[in-house]
């Protein structure tokens, strides 16, 4: 069989992840890789065989079949765009981009081009997330009254801690809620199949200036530096956020995203109160789900295949018992693309594409707008 062949553009935190849980996929090879920084060092730290300065230039030069884009936000429209136009299906990174205007070109090059689109909402194909999904569709989840949770980070916590997303030309104009919050608001949306009608949100900046490393650092990695390698700067994105839905069913639906919460890593919460079952999902304790009941006791299921929705078991691919996380969830969340991108089906999928992609750039937008105006504001 020949394999499909994939660049990946980018290769710092989540491009390595992206490359690794593409090896697990039989069907597909990473070909080259594209970073403007160390990219010849990346690819062979990786075993990719070749390697580029530019996106454009991989792109221009490799007979590719799709691109993943792992590259800061504001690099993904001018990427894909080009992608499209070489006849590359994308699997971007998200949020999508920085602009609800690049988002909406995005969304309408993809549609034209008539190729695979994808955003890495991965936490759709988390087994025991999904497997809420398939509660609701079964219908033991009733309707659906109220949802709330958070997506909790330490990794800003400092003045000292640093990143490209805390510059908003490169990030965009939201940055706890549209680097972590949109993962929330996606896998919500995903699992209950409603759509918010109107948002209300109040938004703080701890750190109102931060000290910004003199050299490039990947995500993660500032914690290693020491102070005197820094320079102070502005911030003017949100550290906190916190956001009232209201639900097109009516319902409700809450959420704090913090990217400043001492001791908690990447923890995200979802909970789900329906009219005949409750459910919790944890991502810091991702192979439980909680079903709560009034009139019996409450359970709490683990990912073991023989006991998940039909539908939830292909996204496990090791027995109960046997852990499964962030990098199982690309993994299982690539393997639906691919089998797409190889049968040629672009029709109905449960992978987040860039319509979802565009929606939740269009609610981030309605969110800044909230937080600035104190008011309620309807998508
Ligand atoms: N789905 C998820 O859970 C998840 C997790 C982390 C990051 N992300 C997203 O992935 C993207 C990258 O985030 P990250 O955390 O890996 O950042 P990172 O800073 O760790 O890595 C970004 C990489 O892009 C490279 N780069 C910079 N400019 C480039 C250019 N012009 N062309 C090619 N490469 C370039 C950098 O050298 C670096 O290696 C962002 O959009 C982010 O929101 C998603």
């Amino acid at each position: 069989m020949e394999k499909i062949k994939v660049g990946v553009a980018g290769v710092g935190f989540i491009g390595a992840v992206h490359i690794e849980q593409l090896r697990r996929l039989p069907m597909v090879e990473v070909v080259a890789v594209a970073d403007p920084f160390d990219a010849t060092e990346k690819a062979r730290r990786l075993g990719v065989q070749k390697a580029y300065d530019s996106t454009f230039e991989m792109l221009e030069k490799e007979p590719l079949d799709a691109i993943h884009l792992c590259t800061p936000n504001n690099l993904h429209f001018d990427e894909a765009l080009l992608a499209f136009t070489k006849g590359v299906h994308v699997i971007c990174e998200k949020p999508l981009t920085t602009s609800l205007e690049n988002a909406k070109r995005m969304s309408d090059a993809a549609k034209k081009a008539g190729l695979i689109h994808a955003v890495n909402f991965n936490y759709r194909f988390y087994p025991l997330a999904y497997e809420m999904r398939q509660r609701r569709l079964s219908g033991e989840l009733g309707e659906v009254y109220s949802v709330h949770g958070s997506y909790l980070q330490d990794w800003l916590f400092l003045k000292t801690d640093y990143s490209w997303r805390l510059e908003s030309d490169i990030s965009g104009r939201s940055r706890a809620f549209a680097d972590i919050g949109s993962h929330w608001a996606d896998l919500v949306s995903f699992v209950t199949g409603l759509k918010p009608v109107e948002v209300m949100a109040d938004f703080a900046t701890f750190h109102k200036t931060r000290s910004k490393p003199l050299k490039p650092v990947d995500t993660y990695s500032n914690m290693m530096l020491t102070p005197e390698d820094y320079e102070e700067i502005p911030i003017d994105t949100e550290d906190y956020a916190a956001v009232l839905f209201r639900l097109e069913n009516g319902g409700r639906a809450s959420c704090v995203i913090s990217q400043m919460f001492a001791g908690k890593k990447n923890e995200m919460r979802v909970l789900i109160a329906g009219s005949k079952r409750s459910m919790i999902w944890d991502s810091a304790d991702s192979n439980e789900l909680w079903v709560g009941r009034r009139d019996a006791p409450n359970e709490v299921y683990e990912k073991d295949p023989s006991i998940l929705a039909v539908p939830t078991r292909r996204l496990s691919s090791y027995p109960g018992g046997h852990v499964e996380g962030f990098a199982d969830s690309m993994k299982q969340h690539f393997a639906l693309i691919y089998e797409a991108i190889a049968s040629g089906t672009t029709g109905e999928h449960e992978y987040a594409d860039f319509d979802d992609g565009l929606m939740e750039v269009s609610l981030c937008d309605k969110i800044i707008e909230s937080a600035k105006t104190r008011s309620w504001i309807a998508l």
